[in-house]
């Protein structure tokens, strides 16, 4: 009875707390959508009916062009939207020293594996930490991956012939590939998931990042959006049972090549390289924890970002035939004659990049991206922030804004041919921008080209009597997910 009453208590007090709160827009002059008590702006995406980077579009598109900035209520704490490329430009680039974070919580205790991780870490931890992992995701070290992918292509091709003319599930096509270039670059080892399709690194990397389950969904969204639940319920990022079970792999893995003294051009070996390399002023040192903390998040965010990129740009090549035969076309074009795809024709093929672009433009996986401030800061239009509060960049609602995408459901490469990409540089996000930006794009982009060539140069996808159309999105789900556990094409050999 008495925890009754404090529970009643305690809301009646957040009630009263949140309503006098929700002044704060209406005093500054910003405009916002009536909030409802206790969850702001955030009703819809609290019981899971909408996503927040949705809710923003809706504002968004509303609004006139010259309205720089909006506000929303996130249960009771103001944030603020920007939405002109010189406000983006502002936070994310110029003015970066006032917006170094994400405001992502861990709770180390509990998770100290994410605590550590790029994504999480803050400031000086941060700068340093990513300083000395960027050697990693240059050119010159994806270059040299080359003949790891190679391996792992070989397998891909075996799969898809003994599909010929059958109705195959391409998500989990992708995620079998992934999940093996991943393995064998972060890794180092094979995991050989697109031999077995119960290979068991597969089956705890879905376990990992599965985010259908309450608990889990839950967790993410505490993670991004509520700090103190993470802390209250004691929530780790990555499921239990199968991060642990990821680490051991990745240990027992550094450990064998510790003490073959192997080099194999991949992650391990730049780790060793970076732990070796001691200076007196480092900030931490990376013990086991600190370095299977990269690893992990190397496999965290290089799977299910770049796995489901390849599921909707094969879905968009069967609901676009035309675009998928000059696809083709420009792939046979360019490929030697063994049949091998090399880093340099990956990145010379123009309309292979188009196709790229226009799927993380009507697709972006994360669809808003968000800073922290960590110091009073005043616009150059004039509105002041304060320290403590976050910034959104609605990224989903800018890549669908008419204003720089005409008619912008329709898939069309042709739309940021040439130097169009240019004039969009801050209103096309798919990797986020400035220091902070994702420092697997180069990675993410070559393990995702490579896949789709090495599928459309023999073959083509087709939409077949299980193909879903149009395609559904899992609403409560952080990340752009499709709704359907299995996404169906037919697979068919073209000479
Ligand atoms: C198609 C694939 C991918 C997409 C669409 C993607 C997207 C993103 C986005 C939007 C961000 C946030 C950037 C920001 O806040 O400005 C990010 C950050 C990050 N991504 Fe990716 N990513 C992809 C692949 C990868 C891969 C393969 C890795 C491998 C390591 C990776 C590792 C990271 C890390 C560590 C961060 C945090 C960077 C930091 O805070 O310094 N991502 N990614
Ligand atoms: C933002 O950055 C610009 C250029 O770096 C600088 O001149 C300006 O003072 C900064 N503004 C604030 C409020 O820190």
């Amino acid at each position: 009875m008495i925890w009754l009453i404090l529970l009643v208590t305690i809301l009646i007090l957040f009630y009263i707390y949140t309503f006098r709160s929700f002044k704060y827009w209406e005093t500054r002059n910003v405009y916002y959508e009536k909030p409802v008590p206790i969850f702001g702006n955030f009703y819809d995406v609290a019981i899971r009916k909408r996503h927040m980077g949705d809710v923003l579009k809706e504002i968004h598109l509303k609004l006139d062009d010259n309205v720089p900035y909006f506000g929303v209520y996130i249960f009771h704490a103001p944030n603020l939207v920007v939405r002109t490329k010189e406000m983006i430009k502002e936070v994310l680039i110029k003015n970066f020293t006032s917006f170094p974070n994400r405001m992502d919580y861990t709770n180390e205790v509990v998770d100290p594996l994410s605590s550590y991780d790029l994504f999480s870490m803050k400031e000086d931890l941060w700068k340093f930490t990513r300083t000395k992992l960027s050697p990693a995701f240059s050119s010159g070290k994806i270059k040299m991956m080359g003949p790891l992918m190679k391996e792992v292509t070989d397998q891909l091709e075996n799969l898809l012939e003994s599909s010929n003319g059958q109705e195959v599930d391409v998500r989990d096509l992708a995620k079998r590939y992934l999940v093996d270039i991943i393995s064998t670059c972060a890794f180092g080892i094979n995991a050989e998931s697109l031999k077995d399709q119960n290979s068991q690194i597969k089956v705890m990397a879905n376990q990992m990042l599965d985010q259908r389950g309450f608990v889990r969904s839950f967790a993410v969204f505490a993670w991004f959006f509520c700090p103190l639940l993470v802390d209250i319920f004691r929530l780790p990022f990555v499921e239990k049972e199968s991060s642990d079970f990821l680490v051991d792999v990745f240990l027992s893995s550094y450990k064998e090549r510790k003490k073959l003294n192997i080099k194999r051009n991949d992650f391990i070996d730049l780790l060793h390289e970076v732990i070796g390399k001691k200076d007196q002023n480092d900030l931490i040192v990376f013990d086991e924890i600190k370095m299977s903390a990269q690893a992990m998040a190397f496999f965290n965010a290089g799977t299910d970002t770049t796995s489901i990129l390849l599921t909707l740009c094969l879905y968009e090549m069967a609901m676009n035939l035309h675009i998928q035969e000059k696809l083709r076309n420009e792939i046979r074009d360019s490929i030697d004659p063994t049949g091998s795809i090399s880093y340099e024709t990956l990145l010379s093929m123009e309309y292979l990049d188009l196709v790229t672009k226009e799927t993380l433009r009507k697709y972006p996986f994360l669809q808003l991206l968000q800073r922290y401030c960590v110091k009073d800061h005043t616009f150059e239009t004039g509105l002041t922030i304060k320290k403590g509060q976050r910034v959104l960049i609605p990224t989903l609602a800018l890549h669908h804004d008419p204003k720089y995408y005409p008619n912008p459901e329709e898939f069309n490469p042709e739309r940021i041919r040439g130097d169009r990409i240019k004039d969009l540089q801050y209103v096309f996000l798919p990797f986020g921008e400035g220091p902070r930006k994702c420092i697997g794009e180069k990675f993410g982009l070559i393990s995702f080209k490579l896949g789709l060539s090495m599928i459309l140069k023999n073959f083509e996808v087709l939409p077949g009597p299980q193909t879903e159309i149009p395609l559904k999105f899992e609403k409560a789900a952080f990340f752009t997910t499709p709704e359907s556990a299995e996404i169906m094409l037919t697979i068919r050999r073209v000479d």
